[in-house]
């Protein structure tokens, strides 16, 4: 297995755009398909955000200074992905902002991923060595195991029931 973190990435996104084609399809009433489908978005949206926020921006912004910009508007596309997320994990399929919701979270993220995939991790491509984007990819793959799956932290929880029952 490929351990290029460009390639690593880019499989995410395909099984992310998967899970959003599936929503596309499922009917109005399917809301049973629809809430797993939104789990799952969910699931594989947090990973995603998470491995590129601790590992692929922050390391690349450092090889690659020049490609900045592109990074600090894409950390911006993060951060509203995250706001839709944690409403999206407070609802569910009968809300009837539900299905508007994902729609805009879909339409965010779709035209996010366009633009790492043809704007900038080409550059990055161009720039880094095959040897440098398998050491970011390694790292990749050590961070998933650790990654949060759920905008809503366990411990984080548990810290604020606390705090309301102490
Ligand atoms: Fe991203
Ligand atoms: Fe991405």
């Amino acid at each position: 297995m490929s351990t290029d973190a460009i390639v690593l990435l880019k499989d995410d996104h395909k099984e992310i755009r998967r899970l959003f084609r599936e929503f596309g399809k499922a009917g109005p009433d399917a809301k049973k398909e629809k809430q797993r489908l939104v789990d799952q978005i969910i699931k594989a949206l947090t990973v995603h955000t998470y491995l590129e926020n601790e590992c692929m921006y922050p390391r690349v912004r450092e090889l690659v200074p020049e490609i900045t910009d592109d990074i600090l508007e894409s950390l911006e596309e993060h951060h509203v992905a995250d706001l839709l997320v944690m409403e999206l994990a407070t609802m569910n399929a009968g809300d009837e902002r539900f299905d508007a919701k994902t729609t805009v979270l879909i339409e965010n993220v779709t035209h996010h991923i366009e633009e790492e995939e043809d704007e900038w991790f080409p550059k990055v491509r161009e720039r880094l060595g095959r040897k440098q984007l398998q050491e970011i990819g390694a790292e990749l793959l050590e961070l998933r195991k650790k990654a949060p799956t759920s905008p809503v932290q366990p411990s984080a929880l548990k810290k604020a029931v606390d705090a309301v029952l102490s």
